[in-house]
């Protein structure tokens, strides 16, 4: 049965190849200065900076450049950025990248005018902006899909010092106020990202759908949406661009993570906390951190939820049922979904991306435990991560 909820998305999305085009119809609500927030330069070698400087000089905006934000931002780079944007009193941050420009951006708009320890606060203790908190807005112009990040509230942040990697949920204050969202921007993503964005998503719908055993309709969209990402994988890991492919990818990982498919539903989100730890202490790529535990991550719960990864098997991977007990049917949706991990280029051991075994224990204490159909304790988060070395 559906759980109560309150379903609220504020967030205007323009999507196709010609959509910045609807750029200077954006900015229209907000004041001149903007300031414009990139990572480590791919947007000034694939034209999409040229273009967003020419459309936001043709709206008449003074534009402020906070580039170099890095995969995985890190709180120093959040203190600068919440310096800049306060002297310079922007009126707007439009962030132009993948996850980690968005949601740095996100950071940087709700802490600009907190005088406090911004990281301990957001963070650290999950606190919210006051309801007369001076937020400001941001926009996003994405250029890698994955996170989801141009649609939702979330702001993953890794502190280098402490080696913590924390996703804070903002509330809808903090959702981009407009998300312009052309496929084809993304092109000009190197194939390991394309394949690691590609994981994020299936994963962001794992994370929803393996908790539960009740019938909910967001668990049929969370299906179809898993349906429609191992298609369009397939194309686009053969074909980077195929637009047809390349389109479906990027609405499939808007979707994936815009609190649709988890409304009225109980989550999982330990292959997340768990590869949040993984990246705070190796900073290795998202994506990968999530593709090198889930097939061990799955078996290791999969008897909790035996019902529920039967019918990912049936549904999802149209695995024939007949002839097989559900545990052996369970079991096949496992190894089909760790076969398509190796099919899309993902990694599937934690040792590629730089784990080894004495760093463990240092990684389950990073961990924040819970759990879908198992509650995981430190030693249990010890034990997956072994089995994904
Ligand atoms: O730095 P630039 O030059 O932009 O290059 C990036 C970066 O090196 C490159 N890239 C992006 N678009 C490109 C491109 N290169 C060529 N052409 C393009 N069109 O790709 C690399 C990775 O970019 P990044 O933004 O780091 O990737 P992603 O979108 O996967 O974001 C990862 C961050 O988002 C967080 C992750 O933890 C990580 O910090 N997440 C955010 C979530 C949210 N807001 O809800 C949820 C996710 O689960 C995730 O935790
Ligand atoms: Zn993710």
């Amino acid at each position: 049965m559906l759980g109560n909820f309150v379903y609220y998305n504020p967030t205007k999305l323009y999507f196709g190849d010609d959509a910045q085009k609807h750029l200077a119809e954006a900015l229209k609500d907000f004041g001149p200065k903007v300031l414009l927030t990139y990572g480590g330069g791919s947007i000034k070698e694939n034209g999409i900076y040229d273009e967003m400087v020419k459309a936001l000089k043709e709206a008449g905006k003074e534009v402020i450049e906070l580039g170099g934000v890095m995969p995985n931002p890190t709180v120093k780079k959040l203190n600068e950025g919440r310096e800049i944007a306060r002297k310079n009193n922007v009126d707007l941050i439009l962030a132009v990248g993948g996850g980690s420009t968005i949601d740095y951006s996100k950071g940087v708009a709700a802490s600009a005018w907190y005088d406090g320890d911004a990281w301990d606060h957001f963070w650290m203790h999950f606190s919210d902006p006051t309801p007369d908190a001076r937020i400001i807005p941001v926009g996003a112009v994405l250029t890698m899909a994955g996170t989801g990040s141009e649609m939702n509230g979330g702001s993953v942040i890794t502190n280098e010092e402490t080696k913590m990697k924390i996703g804070k949920v903002f509330d809808s204050r903090l959702m981009p106020k407009f998300a312009i969202l052309n496929p084809k921007f993304t092109y000009s993503l190197p194939k390991r990202q394309l394949s690691a964005g590609i994981f994020d998503i299936m994963s962001h719908l794992m994370e929803q759908y393996f908790s539960g055993d009740d019938d909910s309709t967001s668990d049929y969209i969370a299906e179809g949406l898993m349906r429609s990402l191992i298609a369009s994988s397939r194309v686009a890991v053969e074909n980077p661009h195929d637009y047809e492919a390349r389109s479906n990818i990027m609405w499939t990982a808007t979707w994936a993570l815009n609190t649709l498919v988890k409304m009225g539903k109980k989550q999982d989100w330990m292959v997340h906390m768990i590869g949040q730890a993984i990246g705070a202490h190796t900073n290795a790529t998202h994506g990968m951190t999530l593709s090198a535990i889930s097939g061990p991550y799955y078996r290791y719960i999969m008897e909790y939820g035996q019902h529920r990864f039967a019918r990912f098997a049936k549904v999802v991977w149209e695995i024939p049922a007949e002839g097989k007990t559900e545990k052996e049917l369970a079991i096949a949706g496992i190894e089909a979904l760790e076969k398509w991990i190796r099919d899309i280029g993902a990694t599937s051991e934690i040792s590629s991306l730089g784990v080894t075994e004495t760093m463990l224990e240092g990684i389950a204490d990073a961990t924040f435990l819970g759990g879908g159909y198992k509650k995981l304790s430190r030693e249990d988060v010890i034990e997956v991560l072994r089995r994904s070395l």
